[in-house]
């Protein structure tokens, strides 16, 4: 088969399309014939080196992936059939042709989503929902703080609050981005670049408390001024100063990435307790196969129904651009240079004559 690999750590160029021994699904695994991958930040970090695969996992690069069912492993239950349209989450392999995973982490794409956006939900999305609900402990009323909100996972989070019944409040780069997110829900934007978004949250709070006379629903769980219950963190080090002012007296703040590095200088403990704040941290893909396997059957019964147009609000997975897998190089530098607003989708080629695939090539 066909696959994506790295023969030494580096740029994107170090990324070769190549021919690999298919995988064979192991007990209770699932085999999957790829129509579709999606990039994950994680990837670019994997091909620096600075990532490596969990113990078991796949060498190949990719999180998630979209297709249909080839052949089933011994020992798996559900009533699985070969050309079930699937999407997975993954330790490792989405950035081949066939992908094994374990039945448990896959799941039935709705019938009226395409591979490319099915591609572009379960690394995101459940690590949104995961973020939400298992960590952060978001509640109706909430206000949830989502930085880079153009990124896969924080396209989905606004979107999750949302379905929560939190107001979620962003921050991202650019205008394009912050437009992006208010039309998936969000309530505010701050450009970080531009602006210090700990003040413009704070005054966010505050406004709508004191407008809260008028008993929307919305707007009477929010005290004046008091800052955030949740603040999802992909950014880390550079952002602890006006996350820890943005942060409510006991509130959650969910660390889940560092791409603004990880050192921190000055007193962060002491504020912290100071607001009796709860400094909470998850990676999913580290994660046991039992806590995934229950992650997904959650976000199944409670998000997925929520992408049929006809159970509001309506979930839509954000897709910024599809390359064929020749142009994984190209992708990646997109990723890279910060220019994705949602996901970014790679097609594997010849899906269509799946039919006269030899299996057993
Ligand atoms: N813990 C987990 O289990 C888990 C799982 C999945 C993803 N993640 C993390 O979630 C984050 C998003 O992942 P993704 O794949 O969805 O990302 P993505 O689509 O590549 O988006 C990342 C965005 O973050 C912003 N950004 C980059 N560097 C920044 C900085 N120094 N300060 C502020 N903003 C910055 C950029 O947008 P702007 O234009 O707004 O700057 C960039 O486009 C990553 O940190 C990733 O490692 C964690």
């Amino acid at each position: 088969m066909l696959a994506v690999c790295v023969d030494a750590p580096g740029g994107p160029e170090k990324l070769l399309l190549r021919s690999v021994p298919r995988p064979n699904p192991k007990d209770g695994e699932i085999l999957i014939r790829v129509h579709s991958t999606a990039l994950n930040r994680a990837d670019l970090l994997q091909r620096r080196g600075l990532y490596p695969a969990p113990q078991g996992a796949s060498e190949i690069l990719g999180l998630e992936a979209s297709g249909v069912v080839a052949d089933l492993g011994p020992g798996v239950k559900g009533c699985w059939r070969p050309g079930d349209r699937v999407m997975a989450l993954l330790s490792g392999g989405g950035y081949a042709e066939f992908v094994s995973a374990p039945e448990a982490h896959v799941m039935l794409i709705p019938s009226h989503l395409s591979f490319q956006q099915a591609s572009a939900i379960p690394e995101a999305w459940l690590t949104a929902y995961q973020l939400l609900h298992f960590v952060g402990q978001v509640k109706p009323g909430d206000v949830v703080v989502v930085h880079a909100a153009g990124s896969g996972v924080g396209t989905a989070a606004v979107q999750l609050a949302r379905l929560a019944g939190a107001i979620p409040i962003v921050t991202a780069g650019s205008p394009e981005k912050l437009r992006k997110a208010e039309e998936l829900g969000a309530a505010a934007g701050f450009n970080y670049k531009q602006e210090d978004f700990s003040e413009g949250i704070l005054l966010f709070t505050e406004v709508k408390g004191m407008a809260c006379g008028t008993k929307t629903s919305e707007l009477e769980w929010v005290s004046p001024g008091r800052g955030a219950d949740v603040i999802l963190d992909c950014i880390a080090g550079a952002n602890w100063e006006k996350n820890m002012r943005s942060l409510a007296t006991d509130g959650r703040w969910v660390l889940y990435g560092a791409l603004g590095g990880c050192p921190v200088n000055g007193d962060l403990l002491g504020k912290l307790l100071a607001k009796r704040g709860q400094l909470l941290s998850s990676l999913l893909r580290s994660c046991s196969l039992q806590y995934k396997a229950e992650l997904v059957k959650a976000f199944t019964e409670k998000a997925l129904p929520h992408f049929s147009p006809d159970l509001l609000p309506v979930l839509r997975p954000v897709i910024d651009s599809v390359f064929a897998v020749e142009r994984i190089a190209e992708a990646h530098s997109h990723m890279e240079a910060n220019r994705n607003t949602g996901k970014i989708v790679i097609d594997f080629p010849d899906f269509q004559s799946l039919k006269s695939v030899n299996l057993d090539a």
